[in-house]
């Protein structure tokens, strides 16, 4: 396989570590069936979903996204200090403001940091690695820290069945550095958002539009709304096209691709979108079983996923993809390099 090599700054970027966190308590379908008019036949079958993990009440997203990020620095055994910038991509911030990444920078001590939050629902954690790798790439910093948490559990209405049953909190960092001689990183990506689809998957309370009251309370506001069926259709059909397009823009065929680490909230989804893009189930990581939809952490605790299974190896070309509220896609391809 020949790589053409898109951008042409000097300086490469690569992930050089992971890490994950996912709080222990576990919330099972037998649980739901308990909770609403579920069970966990349909569940399965119609996601895939098998168990989701969720904090303890006090327990926030810098919680989980403070963890992750230490199990990432100690896994490339250097200290916090060392960290340049830290991005925290989630739409479950601890507050509105102050950013969550000052508040993972203070918890793990990274008093060198600079950074901020970026909100873009389940494609958060590719847009902030890219702008991680573009921070690197053009020589302006070392050592990006990106973080992608959510605590769904947070903003999930636990009456509204269509809904409860999908999500879970999680958290997944991974550091981006310079390549060393002879390593490829990051390699291309293509992302893009789409306003028309915002009312399909939100939040519509608690913002400017509409600050919390008794009333938006009341008329459940503070909740994630969906409508299931139309972001399906829409999520298999961007990711397949935004993968099929970065992957062709590279020179490269599904028969390229080792490993496919797809965004984790519907099998379904991620079963359609392979099978339109070609690429076979055995190179399909999928872990949603055990998870659930984590938001902006379903991509790093699949590249976990693979790591702890022996499936993701250095030198194997990975893509990535993702779909969320917005609408946000994208798709990253790159070398895996750690
Ligand atoms: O990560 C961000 C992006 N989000 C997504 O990608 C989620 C996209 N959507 C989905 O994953 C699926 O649409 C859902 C899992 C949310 C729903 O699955 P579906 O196959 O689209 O089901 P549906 O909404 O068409 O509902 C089919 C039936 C309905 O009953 P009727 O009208 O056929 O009698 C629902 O009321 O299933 C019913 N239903 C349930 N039944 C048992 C809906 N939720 C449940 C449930 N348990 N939890």
């Amino acid at each position: 396989m020949s790589l053409t090599l898109k951008h042409r700054s000097p300086v490469r970027a690569k992930i050089s570590s992971v890490g994950t966190y996912v709080p222990p308590r576990l919330l099972t379908n037998a649980d739901l069936e308990k909770m609403v008019t579920t069970n966990d036949e349909w569940i399965q079958e119609r996601t895939g979903i098998r168990q989701r993990h969720l904090v303890d009440p006090g327990t926030a997203t810098s919680d989980l996204a403070a963890e992750a990020a230490r199990d990432c620095l100690r896994r490339r055994g250097i200290p916090a200090t060392e960290v340049e910038v830290i991005l925290v991509a989630t739409v479950t911030p601890d507050m509105l403001f102050p950013a969550t990444a000052c508040l993972v920078q203070n918890k793990i001590g990274a008093t060198g940091a600079w950074g901020f939050d970026l909100s873009a629902a389940c494609s958060g954690f590719l847009y902030a690695m890219q702008v991680g790798a573009k921070l690197v790439e053009s020589g302006a910093h070392k050592k990006v820290m990106v973080i992608g948490a959510d605590v769904m559990s947070s903003i999930i209405d636990y009456t509204d069945r269509s809904t409860c049953i999908l999500f879970g909190d999680g958290g997944g960092a991974v550091l981006i550095e310079p390549c060393s001689e002879g390593e490829i990183g990051m390699l291309d990506y293509t992302h893009e958002i789409d306003g028309s689809g915002a009312n399909s998957l939100y939040m519509p309370g608690g913002g400017s539009l509409h600050p919390s009251t008794i009333d938006t309370v009341n008329a459940k506001m503070h909740y994630v709304h969906q409508e299931g069926g139309a972001v399906f259709k829409v999520a298999v059909r961007k990711m397949s096209e935004l993968g099929e397009n970065v992957l062709a823009r590279n020179g490269l065929t599904p028969a390229d691709v080792d490993l496919f680490i797809p965004h984790q909230a519907n099998q379904r989804i991620i079963l359609a979108t392979a099978e339109r893009l070609g690429l076979p189930q055995e190179n399909i990581v999928i872990n949603i079983g055990e998870y659930g939809n984590t938001t902006a952490a379903t991509i790093p605790l699949a590249m976990n996923t693979a790591l702890s299974d022996g499936r993701l190896k250095k030198g194997m070309t990975i893509l990535l993809a993702s779909f969320g509220g917005g609408y946000t896609v994208g798709a990253t391809l790159l070398r895996w390099e750690c």
